[in-house]
C-alpha cells in the first residue's frame, strides 16, 4: 500500500485528504504539530479511516522531522504539503507569522525530497498566487500579478521555490493545485472545519452565528464593484478538494521523469459573500444577523476559476453545489460545542 505524507494533515483540509486517500487505497500518514489544528479531530479521521493512517506529532519546519517520518515508516511514496497558515486578512496584520511558517515548511519540504529520494510532491496553493486578476475569472496561464496579501506571496514564493528544483532536473513529479474557496464539510459530519479561537473564513463565521455562539456577521465591504456590493469568490466542497488530490497522485505516482504540472481548484462558479449569507439562511432555515462595515484589507474583490484543465487532466470536477456546502457546514456546526460552555 502506498504512503503518502500529508504535513498539515490534522487540519480541516488535510483530515478530509486523509479520508479520501483511505478510500481510494492509500495509506495516509500525517505529520502535524497541531499549531493550527484541533486534536480533537484523529478521532474523526480514525472512524473513518477504519484507524488505518499514522499521525506523527511533529513540526515540518523542521528538516529531521522528515527523517524521523521516513525511519518509522520504511516508506513514503509521495507527500501531499498542506502545513500552511491560510487566513488572507490575519496576514495582512501578521506577515512575519506568514513568512517564516509558509515558507520554512516549503523548503524542509523540497529538502527532504532531495535528501530522501521522494519523487512525487502535490502542493496546497491558492488563487490568491494571482493578486488582484485583469479578469475575475482566471486560468492557470492568467498573469500572476503582484500578491495582494502576505498569504498570497507565501504562496508564489512556495510555487517558485518548486519551479527552480524543477529547472534543476532534480527527479520530481509536482503538481501545484491552486485552490479557491474550501468550505463545508464530510457528509457524515463525523471532521469537519475547526477553527481555532474566532473564525477568519467567512462559512465558519456563519455557522458560529447560526448556532448562537457569535451574535452577528460583519460583511467587510458592501461596497465593491459587483452585483450586490459584495465579494465574489469560488466556493468549493471540501470533499471535492480532496478528491482532486487523489486524482493528482494518480497522474504522477507510477510515471518516471521529471514534471510541474499546475491546476486551478475551483467550481468555475462565483459567489458573492451577500449570496452565501442568504442560501445558508435559506438551505438551513436558520437566520443570521448581518451587519455591514469597512472593507478587510488583502481582499480582491472577485476571483473564480476557470477549472477547464483540470477537468481535461485530471479528470476532476465539483459534485456539490454550494446548497449541499453549506447544508453540510451546518450538520458539523450542529454537532460542537462552543469551547468554554
Ligand atoms: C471570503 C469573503 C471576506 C469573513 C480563502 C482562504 C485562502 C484561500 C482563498 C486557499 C471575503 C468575506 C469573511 C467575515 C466577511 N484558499 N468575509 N466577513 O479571504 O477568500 O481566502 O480562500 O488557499 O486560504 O482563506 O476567504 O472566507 O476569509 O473571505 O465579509 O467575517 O468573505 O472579506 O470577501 P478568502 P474568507
Amino acid at each position: 500500500m502506498k504512503k503518502i505524507l500529508l504535513t498539515g494533515g490534522a487540519g480541516y483540509i488535510g483530515s478530509h485528504i486523509a479520508v479520501s486517500l483511505y478510500e481510494n487505497g492509500y495509506f495516509p500518514v500525517i505529520l502535524d504539530n497541531f499549531s493550527n489544528s484541533e486534536r480533537q479531530v484523529i478521532n474523526g479521521i480514525k472512524a473513518l479511516t477504519e484507524n488505518n493512517f499514522s499521525l506523527h506529532d511533529l513540526d515540518c519546519k523542521d528538516p529531521e522531522s522528515f527523517d524521523k517520518v521516513l525511519e518509522a515508516e520504511g516508506r513514503i511514496d509521495g507527500i501531499i504539503h498542506l502545513a500552511a497558515y491560510k487566513a488572507v486578512g490575519e496576514s495582512v496584520q501578521d506577515p512575519l507569522k506568514y513568512y517564516h511558517n509558509n515558507m520554512t515548511s516549503m523548503w524542509a519540504v523540497l529538502d527532504a525530497m532531495e535528501r530522501l529520494g521522494i519523487e512525487n510532491l502535490v502542493f496546497s496553493s491558492s488563487c490568491t498566487v494571482y493578486g488582484t486578476p485583469e479578469n475575475e475569472v482566471v486560468t492557470e496561464e492568467t498573469a500572476i500579478n503582484p500578491a495582494f496579501s502576505p498569504y498570497g506571496y507565501t504562496k508564489q514564493a512556495c510555487e517558485r521555490m518548486m519551479e527552480d528544483l524543477h529547472k534543476t532536473n532534480s527527479r520530481k513529479k509536482q503538481i501545484r493545485l491552486r485552490y479557491f474557496n474550501p468550505i463545508g464539510a464530510h457528509p457524515s459530519a463525523v471532521i469537519g472545519e475547526l477553527p481555532i479561537g474566532t473564525p477568519n473564513n467567512l462559512v465558519p463565521y456563519i455557522t458560529q452565528v447560526g448556532a448562537g455562539w457569535r451574535e452577528q456577521i460583519t460583511v467587510f465591504g458592501n461596497d465593491y464593484e459587483t452585483a450586490d456590493g459584495t465579494c465574489i469568490r469560488d466556493y468549493i466542497h471540501v470533499v471535492d478538494l480532496a478528491e482532486a488530490h487523489v486524482l493528482s497522485l494518480g497522474r504522477i505516482l507510477d510515471k518516471s521523469g521529471s514534471s510541474l504540472e499546475t491546476f486551478n481548484i475551483g467550481t468555475g462558479k462565483g459567489t458573492s459573500v451577500q449570496e452565501i449569507i442568504d442560501i445558508f439562511q435559506e438551505v438551513n432555515n436558520t437566520p443570521i444577523k448581518v451587519v455591514y462595515g469597512d472593507r478587510r484589507p488583502g481582499d480582491v474583490p472577485s476571483i473564480y476559476a476557470n477549472a477547464d484543465r483540470a477537468y481535461k487532466e485530471l479528470g476532476w470536477s465539483a459534485k456539490y453545489g454550494i446548497e449541499d456546502c453549506l447544508k453540510h457546514a451546518w450538520h458539523w456546526q450542529k454537532t460542537l460545542t462552543k469551547p468554554g460552555s
